[in-house]
């Protein structure tokens, strides 16, 4: 009910159609009730074999029937905008929070699961709305309505129907309670589904290369179970809901029958009051056969609106702050730092100063860390402890997103929009022109395999860049940042897919780039960073060498290790 309440209150704008919906919907109830008590009078007309009261029965029949068209063509109507507007303004919020989203969060959760959300549950909450929304009012409604009308045909009757509806209401509605936890495990378990399937794709080229075929559908079957249980649960609750719920609806006509039947021989109720009677316990009894149906609907749907609020609700990053940097000569400062994804830590007191205009290497050992001091330094992380203060601010006293404006990225793994060259490059400068793409390109070294392209710059590289190579992927994340020609530079890897030539190619631009910036490199390639004013050799959390390459190779340590062995490896 908490959900419910809550949806009511995010579509808040949009109550003009509910309210319209909810006035069609008393006027359909009452037209029901005026229906019984237009068949009371016609029964009675007709065994009292009165023409003018047939005649005027007819006419209300007509009447009724005029009102009633209109009435549920205009309530379907509000409640589908209803439904669409509300999926429509879900929908919108979820995908601006998903851009709006910590990259802590996406990285430590499946995009298949986000994307179930989106479109799962949205779904379900906006067929809710559109359909299983009016029956849940509708049938009260008309049940109270009815009610009162029978018992002012015959109070007795009533009474004797009506005694064994509060127990079977209260089974009804015990039966429901589990209905609510099935339906969210079944929403989570799609969810999983959504993911398994969204990797199978992704992973298409590994899944065949290593023909692990069969171990994924393995995988993915162990999922389908789990939702097939799950599913089969809930589909056992809610039958045992719908048997329940015709065991009460039958009931009160049973009753009906022998008592009512009796009460009609002996004189004491007429006919068409006995018809009335009959079709009013239609409205009785109906909800209570037809509400299960419709209660499984919400719980589904506040399940799915539950899963959708859990995402809107993750906390964003702060917006604001300091948006220009203080006049000093430092660039970067990490002072005692301390990080780990998780439990253990990654960095302990982990402290360096990089000074403008520098250009630093980062050395190390595969998943010491390099990548991981970028995504401090970008804010995609925050310190367990210590800070990191970048062009004279401490991090959080940052606008991130103009902190972020004044560093230009590129990463060991670059994505590319499934959209043209030229789009993916002017990403780095949003409104740049052609000429300055193409000098972008041109000083990234792409410009030459970019005009071979069919399109040229026109060309569509195709979902995550796939139909480029890895080089030409990598020299147009280059160019991105050619444009975007911020202050601060972080290279992760960023000529790890070259060729030699390519490589010293992009060498040459990114020299180019690096001049009067402040620049940090991530390199496997000794070689491509000699020239470095200053190397960080970083392993198991610390930095265990600092210096420029002279320094470091006589020092015979760590670095001095490295070098040897890629030396031997080239020769
Ligand atoms: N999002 C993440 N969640 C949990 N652990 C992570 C995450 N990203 C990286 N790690 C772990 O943190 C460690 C450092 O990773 P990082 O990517 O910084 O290494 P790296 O030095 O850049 O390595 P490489 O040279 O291979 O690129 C690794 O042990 C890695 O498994
Ligand atoms: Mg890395």
């Amino acid at each position: 009910m908490q959900y419910f309440k809550q949806l009511l209150a995010d579509l808040k704008q949009h109550r003009p159609l509910l309210i319209l919906a909810l006035l069609c919907i008393l006027v359909e109830a009452l037209a029901d009730l005026s229906v019984a008590a237009v068949l009371r009078t016609g029964v009675d007309a007709i065994t009292g074999g009165s023409y003018q009261d047939l005649l005027a029965v007819g006419i209300w029949f007509t009447v009724i029937t005029v009102v009633m068209t209109g009435v549920v063509f205009v309530r379907r109507l509000a409640l589908g905008r209803f439904g669409e507007q509300a999926g429509a303004q879900m929908r919108q919020q979820a995908v601006e929070k998903l851009n709006r989203l910590p990259i802590s969060y996406l990285e430590q959760h499946h995009s298949g699961d986000l994307i179930s959300r989106l479109t799962n549950d949205v779904t379900l909450v906006r067929e809710f709305l559109a359909g299983g929304l009016m029956p849940l009012i509708y049938f009260p409604l008309s049940a109270v309505g009815a009610l009162i009308y029978l018992l002012i045909i015959n109070w007795q009757l009533t009474a004797a129907v009506i005694v064994v509806t509060p127990v079977l209401a209260a089974a009804v509605t015990l039966i429901s309670k589990p209905i609510h936890q099935a339906s969210r495990q079944l929403q989570d378990s799609l969810g999983d589904i959504n993911s398994q399937v969204q990797d199978s794709i992704a992973g298409s080229f590994e899944v065949k290369a290593f023909g692990i075929e069969v171990e994924r559908e393995k995988k993915f079957q162990s999922f389908v179970k789990r939702s097939l249980q799950h599913g089969l649960k809930l589909g056992r609750q809610q039958s045992l809901m719908h048997a329940v719920s015709y065991l009460v609806g039958l009931t009160p006509f049973l009753i009906c029958f022998g008592y009512g039947g009796y009460l009609a021989i002996s004189g004491r109720l007429s006919i068409g009051s006995l018809f009335a009677f009959i079709n009013l316990l239609n409205h009785v009894s109906n909800p209570l056969t037809a509400l299960p149906h419709y209660i499984g609907q919400y719980h589904r749907a506040m399940a799915g609106y539950g899963r959708i609020q859990e995402l809107l609700e993750i906390p964003e990053e702060p917006v604001g702050g300091v948006t220009d940097p203080a006049d000093n000569d430092t660039a970067l400062e990490f002072c005692g730092v301390s990080f780990g994804y998780g439990e253990s830590e990654l960095f302990k007191d982990l402290s360096f100063q990089i000074k403008k205009g520098e250009i630093t290497a980062l050395v190390g050992p595969s998943g010491s860390g390099k990548s991981t001091i970028f995504k401090l330094i970008t804010g995609f992380y925050r310190p367990n402890s210590g800070t990191i203060n970048i062009f004279g601010h401490e991090y959080a006293k940052w606008d991130p997103q103009q902190l972020r404006s004044r560093i230009s990225l590129v990463t060991q793994d670059p994505f590319l929009f499934p959209t043209t060259i030229k789009e993916n490059i002017a990403f780095g400068r949003l409104g740049a022109d052609d000429d300055q793409i193409a000098a972008a390109a041109k000083a990234a070294a792409a410009h030459e395999f970019i005009l071979q392209q069919p399109h040229g710059y026109d060309t569509v590289v195709g979902e995550r860049g796939s139909r480029l190579s890895g080089g030409q992927k990598q020299r147009i994340a280059i160019a991105r940042a050619f444009l975007k020609d911020a202050e601060l530079l972080l290279l992760d890897e960023p000529t790890s897919a070259l060729d030699m030539e390519a490589e010293h190619l992009v060498q040459q631009a990114l020299e180019r780039l690096m001049q009067d910036k402040t620049t940090l490199v991530i390199a496997h390639r000794l070689s491509t960073i000699k020239n470095a004013d200053r190397i960080l050799v970083i392993d198991q959390g610390r930095i265990v060498e600092a210096g420029t390459h002279e320094e470091l190779l006589q020092l015979k340590g760590t670095y001095y290790r490295l070098y040897q062995t890629q030396l031997q490896q080239a020769g």
